[in-house]
């Protein structure tokens, strides 16, 4: 096992960037390596064997670039193929799953909605972990059909885009739902959106910083912490590398001192 090196994270495209952001705020000394892997866009509605081959697609990349330990920065690729992944290949991975747990703990009207790819909702993973905390929680499960597409255009904040998501989270509002749980790494960049269409009493929850808690975790644990003073990060993208700039723009200028980061195109 290598344990010198970057954190690894993948994703289907720029979403588990929501992700990557928590992992350089939560551990500024460490050095990333992040795959987009945008080309194969969206992972949502494919099988699980073509989600499986792609993360084994990912991590192999991740490896070879001089990963230590690897962050599956996507709930669809975590919950069909991150089994898979920790039989296969001996480095610890950190995978990403909706946050229903503390949603459905803390709902005072018990009842929490869910908006998810098709690929994890219907995963046995998600399916085990959402009966096994949500006894006697109401949970609406919606399919967010299109949203990665648009996001992947570094559509943020377009008509059209607010009328999908609109179509989405209105059966859960009419519901009651006082939770609802982004199970998807690129939703949390609709977080402004939804903050103009849930009204107020619903808390927004997804899985980013319990994710770099955990890698700081097992790294603390298997004593593989970097200690240089500022970290220096590689994203690589085989889609249109001015889509992560434009998402990382703010996340740039919020940072002091800047982190240093580069983005790439690769073919992968
Ligand atoms: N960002 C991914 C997730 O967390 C995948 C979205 C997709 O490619 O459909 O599920």
């Amino acid at each position: 096992m290598q344990y010198k090196g970057n954190i690894g994270l993948f994703d289907s495209g720029i979403g588990g960037t929501s992700i990557w952001k928590e992992v350089v705020t939560h551990l500024p000394y460490e050095n990333t390596i992040y795959l987009a892997d945008s080309k194969h866009a969206p992972y949502g509605a494919k099988s699980k064997e073509e989600i499986i081959t792609l993360s084994v697609k990912n991590t192999e990349k991740l490896i070879q670039l001089g990963a230590k330990i690897i962050v599956v920065a996507c709930n669809t690729a975590t919950t069909n193929a991150i089994d898979y992944l920790r039989k296969n290949y001996d480095i610890p991975f950190i995978g990403i799953e909706p946050a229903i747990k503390p949603a459905a703990l803390n709902s005072k009207n018990k009842t929490i909605g869910i908006l998810a790819t098709k690929g994890t909702l219907n995963s046995t993973l998600f399916q085990d972990t959402s009966e096994k905390w949500t006894q006697g929680t109401k949970v609406i499960e919606v399919i967010g059909e299109g949203l990665v597409p648009l996001i992947e255009k570094g559509d943020l904040e377009s008509t059209v885009l607010k009328k999908l998501l609109k179509s989405y989270v209105d059966p859960m509002i009419a519901q009651e739902i006082d939770y609802l749980v982004l199970g998807c790494s690129h939703y949390p960049y609709l977080i402004p959106l939804l903050t103009e269409l849930l009204p107020k009493e619903v808390t927004i929850i997804d899985s980013g910083l319990a994710v770099a808690r955990q890698t700081k975790s097992v790294l603390t644990e298997i004593k593989a912490l970097h200690t240089a003073t500022t970290g220096n990060h590689q994203l690589f993208t085989n889609g249109d590398p001015s889509i992560l700039e434009k998402v990382l723009v703010r996340f740039r200028e919020s940072v002091t001192p800047p982190p240093i980061i580069t983005i790439k195109k690769l073919d992968f």
